[in-house]
């Protein structure tokens, strides 16, 4: 009885000697694994995306909701094609991207990402302003409005270049026309002369 119990002592005396700090360790290693797993978490990929390349669901919003409301509004004085005319209004082009963020006469951005403050074409917009109310003709609905604001807000996503390129709404090609939907012809055969 007094070996076996002295045996349990030593064993337990060997195993906490030995154990404690070995516990701790595995302890350390266990909270470690939990901040590093924490930390590479895929969510949290989203933070490190660039905000260059923008978002497929905010591209499809401006897609939807903000680009054909600049074609149907504002091109017509605001664009590569009220340009050539000699009618772009306030030095401002709303057809492409490099445009909005420049801004026109007044020298500020039309568009700041993210800052609808100091986005004028917002302060445009919004009718607020009586020296700057766009489109002059016709305030944009309030839900058009709010498309703008909530645009802004989250980045104004826009997949146009920074190229020169016309809009392509602004003169888009009938999809019918593409070479690969037309039917299949007999091309006349050249006439040679010998
Ligand atoms: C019929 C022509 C016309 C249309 C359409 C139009 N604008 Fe304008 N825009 C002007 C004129 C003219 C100015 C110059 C300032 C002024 O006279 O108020 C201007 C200036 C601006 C400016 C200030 C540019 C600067 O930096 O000085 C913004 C922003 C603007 N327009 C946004 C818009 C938006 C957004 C739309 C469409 C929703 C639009 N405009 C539609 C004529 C137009």
């Amino acid at each position: 009885m007094q070996r076996i119990s002295g045996n349990g002592r030593r064993s337990d005396a060997r195993a906490s000697g030995i154990g404690l700090p070995t516990r701790l360790l595995v302890l350390a290693c266990g909270v470690a694994w939990l901040i590093a797993a924490v930390a590479v978490r895929p969510g949290s990929a989203d933070v490190v995306r660039p905000t260059r390349a923008p978002e497929p669901a905010g591209v499809e919003f401006f897609e939807q909701r903000i680009r054909p409301v600049l074609a149907d509004r504002c091109y017509k004085c605001h664009s590569a094609e009220a340009q050539q005319g000699k009618k772009l209004k306030g030095g401002l082009r709303l057809d492409t991207r490099e445009g909005m963020l420049k801004g026109g006469e007044s020298g500020k951005p039309a568009v700041v990402p993210g800052d609808i403050d100091h986005s004028l074409l917002i302060e445009a917009i919004r009718y607020k302003n009586e020296d700057l109310q766009m489109p002059p003709k016709g305030r944009l609905t309030d839900a058009q409005v709010a498309d703008f604001v909530a645009w802004v807000k989250a980045g104004a996503p826009d997949p146009r270049g920074a190229a020169q390129a016309p809009d392509p709404l602004a003169a888009r090609p009938d999809p019918k026309q593409f070479w690969s939907f037309q039917p299949v012809k007999d091309p006349p055969v050249p006439t040679v002369r010998d």
